[in-house]
This record gives structure tokens, sequence and C-alpha cells, in this order.
């Protein structure tokens, strides 16, 4: 089995790449952000307190505990329909509001939700191991801030995938004209490396800009190393 990590800041295009690289190998797909996404939609949901200034960290991290523990929460990592779920509620564009990008920080920097999501990673990672996996045992792509470092240190194939600031300024900018909401990237990737590192590459981990480099092109770049690598 081939575990690809992926990590990259915001705006990067992380998330269209790793799924097509998905699709391309008959892997699953896992995209963690998303899982952190829906943890603030639902604290935001039961009205819990996520300002800054006044967030109780102990209420967030129980409020996620029972997302998680009391069956709340689903994914689907097949990547030709990667959908998140609340109480069987498709909420895959919802987490995509701008007020959950703008939350979404204050709840990934909370070390214990952090210690249960990572928990939940690793069990989606080692599921393709098993016979109940969705790609039969042949592999995962899995991408966020700290997979590479943290998650699946140990994964086959291990890439940080960057561009220059304003590039990333700009695509988010754009997907904006599809009701995505234009955000700061900076400011967020500022908030996030406070727990993750991902704005450099750790040991053995390739790295790839691609800031002059189209989608296609990023995406045969990944598709030589997983090649490599099988
Ligand atoms: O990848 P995406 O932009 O959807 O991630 C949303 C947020 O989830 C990030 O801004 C970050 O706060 C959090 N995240 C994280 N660790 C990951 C993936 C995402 O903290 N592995």
């Amino acid at each position: 089995m081939i575990r690809v990590a992926i990590d990259g800041p915001a705006g990067v295009g992380k998330s269209s790449t790793a799924k097509s690289l998905a699709k391309y190998f008959g892997y699953a797909y896992l995209d963690t952000g998303a899982m952190y996404r829906a943890c603030a939609w639902w604290c935001m949901k039961q009205g819990i307190d996520l300002d800054a200034e006044t967030i109780d960290e102990r209420i967030v991290t129980e409020t996620v505990g029972e997302f998680f523990t009391g069956d709340h929460f689903d994914i689907s990592v097949d990547p030709s329909a990667p959908k998140v779920y609340a109480d069987g509620e498709d909420i895959s564009e919802a987490i995509r509001s701008s007020e959950v990008s703008s939350h979404v920080s204050k709840v990934s920097n909370v070390i214990p939700v952090r210690n249960v999501l990572i928990a939940a990673q690793r069990a989606y990672i080692a599921r393709e191991a098993s016979a109940d996996s969705f790609s039969e045992g042949l592999g995962i792509v899995a991408e966020g801030r700290d997979i590479t470092t943290v998650v699946a240190p140990d994964a086959e194939v291990r890439v940080l995938l960057t561009a220059r600031e304003e590039v990333r300024q700009a695509r988010r900018t754009g997907q904006a004209v599809k009701g995505v909401g234009v955000e700061d990237v900076a400011a967020r990737d500022k908030a996030d490396s406070k727990v993750t590192s991902f704005m450099t590459a750790a040991d053995g981990v390739t790295t790839i800009d691609n800031s002059d480099m189209d989608f296609e092109h990023t995406l045969d770049v990944l598709i030589g190393l997983v090649e490599e690598a099988i």
C-alpha cells in the first residue's frame, strides 16, 4: 500500500491536485482540512464561542470530542465524491464558507482537538490497508498541514506543495467567484503556523513550488513521484 502525504499553505491547490492524484491511481483521498472545517462548523452550529479573546478551549475540546465519539461526523474518502457529513447532512459546501474559513484556525489551534483528529486521520489511513478499504489496499492520498510530519511521517511519498504568497492569494481570490469568499491566506497561514509546520519541508520531504506551474504540470510531477515509489 502506498501512502501519499501532501502538506502546504492555503491557496496552493492541494485539494484539487491531491484529489486528481488519488483518482489517477485509484487511491482513497483524505482531506484533513475538511475535518478541521467540519469541527469549526459544528462548534459554530452549537453556538460555541470561537472568538480569539474569549474562546474556552475546554468547551471546544468537549464539543469536538462529542462530534466524533457521538458518531455525528462522517467523511467519504472516494476522490470522485469527497463528501463530509454531520448527522447525515451533507455539509461539504457549508464548511467552505468564509465564516468557517475565518474561524477554523481557532479550533485547529487547540491541541487536544488536534489529538482527536490526528488519531482519527491515522485510523482512516490504516483502514486503507485492510479489507474494509475504499482502494482495496492500493493506497491513500492524505493532504493537510501536518501529514508529512505528524499524521504519517513514515508515508512512502511525502510532499510539501507550495507557491509564492501573491500567487496563492490570486488563486483564492479567483475561487471567490465560485462563492468561496475572498480571504487573506497569509493571515490564516500565520495562525496555522503556531501549531503546524508547513512553510518549509521537513527532512525527507520533497518540495514542489508550483507558482509557475499549471494544474496539469503539478499533477504530472506528483504522478512521477508516486510512480517512483510503487
Ligand atoms: O486545507 P484547508 O485550507 O481546507 O484547511 C482548513 C484549516 O484546517 C487550516 O487552515 C488549518 O487551520 C486546519 N488544518 C490543520 N491541520 C491539517 C489540515 C488543516 O490544522 N492537517
